[in-house]
């Protein structure tokens, strides 16, 4: 059974591709040097040559690709799951966001991934939209909550962390899995995975947690009330909790 997962340079996707093979999946990624994704005759050629059996779209990149992507896998029966984002929603109105809710995203990146949700609905209804929180991890490179706090604080000198913002957020492997889950039982539409949907850590306590649990002393943590937002996204696929992870 062949598997496409975009993205596989970025920071989520190879989590995915490891427990997508675990599960018995032969992964196949996307070369956008050999297969330029705004080429759409190159790009409907190339998967119609790969005979794959899902797709599991986790790049970046615009709603166009987004609804070629879709519209292969529905022209040609294949389960999809597109990875969307808890930034679809802005901090007013405020949250937790429930699927229905009306996207308020004001950002580039929140408006851009709306687009890409609503060209994967049109070209696919039977495709899973997943949104999700920030992603954590003990080693991935790029957008890891982790690694990025380690940034915050050689740039800054400090880890600032609102204590006003509960962040939705869970550990790659745990999305990894609800991804190759709904590849194999699909579950069409839009669906949140949130492992802070239920607890409701907020930030400042995420970030003290993380500090201990993974050894960064050299964190000089500041809570503040800034940022004020609820941003966890509720109502979504059953996740092992935040504290299942990590010690809070
Ligand atoms: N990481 C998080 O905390 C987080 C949180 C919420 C949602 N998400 C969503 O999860 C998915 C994966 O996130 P990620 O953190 O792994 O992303 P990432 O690290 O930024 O990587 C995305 C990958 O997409 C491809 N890409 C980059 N720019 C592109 C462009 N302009 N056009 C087309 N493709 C481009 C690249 O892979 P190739 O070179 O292999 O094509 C890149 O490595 C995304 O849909 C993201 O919106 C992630």
């Amino acid at each position: 059974m062949r598997l496409l997962i975009t993205g596989l340079n970025g920071t989520l996707a190879p989590r995915v591709a490891e427990a997508a093979a675990a599960a018995g999946w032969t992964v196949t990624g996307w070369d956008r040097q050999a297969v330029p994704p705004d080429d759409a005759g190159c790009a409907l050629a190339w998967l119609q040559s790969e005979r794959l059996d899902a797709i599991a779209h986790l790049a970046m990149g615009g709603e166009a690709w987004a609804g070629l992507l879709a519209g292969h896998a529905a022209a040609a029966g294949l389960p999809m799951v597109f990875t969307s984002t808890a930034m679809v929603f802005d901090a007013e109105p405020d949250g937790p966001h429930r699927p229905g809710d009306p996207r308020t995203a004001r950002d580039d990146y929140g408006r851009s991934k709306i687009r890409c949700e609503d060209a994967v609905q049109t070209a696919h209804p039977q495709a899973s939209v997943l949104r999700i929180g920030w992603q954590i991890d003990p080693e991935r490179p790029g957008n890891n909550m982790l690694v990025q706090l380690d940034g915050w604080q050689q740039r800054e000198g400090e880890v600032a962390a609102s204590t006003a913002w509960r962040p939705a957020c869970s550990f790659m492997t745990d999305t990894a899995a609800a991804i190759v889950d709904l590849l194999a039982r699909p579950q069409p539409g839009l669906r949140h995975l949130d492992s802070n949907a239920d607890e409701g850590h907020h930030f400042g306590a995420v970030v003290q947690a993380l500090r201990r649990h993974f050894g960064r002393a050299d964190w000089r943590v500041r809570e503040h009330a800034g940022y004020a937002h609820d941003q966890r996204l509720v109502d979504g696929l059953p996740v092992p909790p935040l504290s299942a992870r990590l010690p809070l």
